[in-house]
């Protein structure tokens, strides 16, 4: 009797340890697991990847721009090309809007103007027009100025940027450009702002009737 109850402790003892055992690998199994398991954006070119994380779950934020390097409203902190490149690159594709020749005294020596030969070509993309005297964001205007012996030229540009952009300049950004449409460059960079030389283009833009547009 008595040793059949030994017998009988001995097991249930037995039993109980297996148990234990096979209960700690399993929890130790399901840390390993669900420790390792860190959630979040494991997509490198996103805004918010997160190299500690192995597992996603589906909160990567991407920042789009254009992603043309060449192209005016080049963005280098986007990752995903929305569409939104702009270049004065095609300019002679665009449309004419007017085109004026000789000197006008309103000019003074600006855009060439007090020179009897110069011709001075104006361009809108798409034919953008102003909408309630305002020119929408986006719309960019082109300008093509030489004298007749093409000894003098010189080429400019403006674009309408985003509300908020600048006061001074009712969102305007001005360019100096070179002949194929990309952006000239002085000792201090490319030339383009909404005050390039101490606001020059803006006080005499400024006179002008529609949204700082003489052309249209
Ligand atoms: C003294 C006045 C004056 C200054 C300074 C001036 N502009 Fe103009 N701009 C004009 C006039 C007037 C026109 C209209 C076309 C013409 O008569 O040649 C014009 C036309 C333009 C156009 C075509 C759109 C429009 O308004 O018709 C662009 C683009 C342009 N200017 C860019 C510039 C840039 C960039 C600067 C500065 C670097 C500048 N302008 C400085 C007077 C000026």
């Amino acid at each position: 009797m008595e040793t059949i109850l030994k017998e009988t402790t001995y097991i249930t003892f037995m039993n109980l340890s297996l148990r234990s055992i096979s209960l700690i690998g399993i929890s130790l199994a399901l840390v390993t697991i669900v420790g390792c398991a860190k959630e979040g954006c494991t997509d490198s070119i996103a805004s918010n990847y997160d190299k500690d994380t192995n597992k996603d779950n589906g909160t990567c934020n991407y920042i789009q721009g254009c992603l043309e390097p060449t192209s005016i409203n080049f963005d280098s902190s986007a990752t995903i090309d929305d569409g939104s490149c702009m270049t004065f690159t095609t300019w002679e594709d665009w449309i004419l809007e007017i085109t004026k020749t000789g000197i006008d005294t309103n000019l003074g020596v600006a855009h060439i103007g007090g020179d009897s030969t110069s011709t001075r070509d104006v361009y809108f993309f798409e034919g953008q027009d102003p909408t309630d005297g305002k020119y929408p964001e986006g719309t960019m205007i082109f300008k093509h100025i030489r004298t007749i012996d093409s000894t003098n030229s010189e080429y400019v540009g403006m674009v309408k940027k985003e509300k908020g952009y600048s006061n001074a300049s009712n969102n305007w950004e001005w360019f100096v450009l070179n002949a194929d449409g990309t952006i000239k460059s002085d000792v201090e960079g490319p030339i383009r702002g909404a005050t390039i030389y101490d606001g020059y283009c803006n006080g005499c833009h400024v006179s002008a009737a529609t949204d700082m547009v003489f052309s249209k």
